[in-house]
């Protein structure tokens, strides 16, 4: 029996197989139930006991050997087949699908085009930000609201460390570092301690506008405005300025522009005035341009700060904050086309 085992061994080592077919005959002959080591297993209830153990170790040495061979034999089979059946080097590549840009790059970048026709510059400021640059040096008096907790997320209360919670700290910045004449804008991400909800979030984006020269009046203001109006919600946009109140322009104002959607006649857009509201501006306070080290007898300027998602609400109609946020590509899609 032990020669037996011996033959086949060799035999199964010698074995090749090339084919599928082939592979079935191996498996018949050495590996079914009828085969070669199906019936050795028979015939070992016939080998004396003495030598039970020698035999019984042989036949699954032999058994294991087959078995690996053909588990070899099919992998190698089954890769080639799928090799030539299924991969069809013929067909048409899958269509990778382009992004868009979100709504509130394209209206940040739109805003910037604007105004860098007019030779605005940009620049840029910190998220993180002590009281001074946010309130102090924008002549917020020192018990102002604003500065309460429950609209600023403070991150070191002692030092006075906190997220901005608009942009306007940029000007203190760019005033502190620059002499005049400066034209830039400031786009960012500002933070405000707001429950969300389809008007408010907590997380917005503002550009901040600053114009610092000699004799600088709120005429260039106006006709500044009049223009980004124009080129952003049509040649037809009318502009009106209600004066307002910032701690940091003296005169100040509020912008509206005349509504887009109904051409001014009023609808629910425009809660039937015919106006919306996109901006607040005025003439830098003299005391803002002395903390930043300007000299506020020989040069005058205006500031002005609006939110990118308000226009872009007004521009594509989106009617609810929370869509930017959400990333829900069915959202995202609709800005594709058009940019
Ligand atoms: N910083 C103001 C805000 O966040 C917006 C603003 C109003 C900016 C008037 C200005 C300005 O520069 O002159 O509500």
């Amino acid at each position: 029996m032990i020669h037996k085992i011996k033959e086949l061994l060799k035999e199964t080592e010698e074995f090749s197989v090339k084919s599928a077919e082939e592979l079935e005959s191996f498996r018949l002959k050495y590996l079914s139930k009828k085969g070669e080591i199906s019936q050795l297993f028979n015939d070992f209830k016939n080998v004396p006991a003495e030598l039970k153990k020698e035999v019984g170790q042989e036949i699954n040495i032999l058994k294991q050997f087959a078995q690996e061979k053909f588990d070899q034999f099919k992998a190698v089979i089954e890769d080639s087949q799928t090799g030539t059946e299924t991969l069809d080097l013929t067909r048409p590549g899958e269509p990778l699908e382009l992004g868009s840009r979100h709504p509130i790059s394209i209206v940040r970048n739109e805003i910037i085009s604007i105004f860098n026709r007019l030779g605005f510059t940009v620049a840029e400021g910190p998220e993180i930000e002590d009281d001074w640059h946010v309130f102090s040096a924008l002549n917020f008096p020192p018990e102002h609201p604003a500065r309460d907790m429950q609209d600023t997320f403070f991150i070191d209360k002692a030092n006075e460390i906190l997220l901005r919670t608009h942009t306007s700290s940029v000007q203190v910045r760019v005033m502190q570092n620059t002499k005049p004449p400066i034209r830039s804008i400031f786009p960012g991400r500002v933070f405000r301690n707001e429950a969300i909800s389809a008007r408010a979030h907590c997380i917005f984006h503002q550009v901040e506008g600053l114009y610092v020269a000699e004799n600088v009046s709120f005429a260039d203001l106006k006709q500044t405005l009049l223009y980004f109006a124009k080129e952003m919600f049509g040649e037809k946009t009318q502009i009106r300025l209600r004066p307002s109140y910032f701690p940091f322009t003296e005169p100040s104002a509020e912008m509206d522009v005349s509504c887009s959607i109904c051409g001014g006649k009023g609808c629910n857009i425009c809660k039937y005035s015919g106006w919306l509201e996109i901006l607040g501006c005025g003439m830098v306070d003299p005391n803002v341009l002395e903390s930043c080290g300007i000299d506020s007898e020989k040069y005058t300027g205006f500031a002005f700060g609006m939110g990118i998602e308000r226009i872009a609400m007004l521009k594509f109609q989106i009617k609810d904050l929370r869509l930017y946020f959400e990333n829900d590509v069915r959202f995202l899609r609709q800005f594709k086309s058009a940019y």
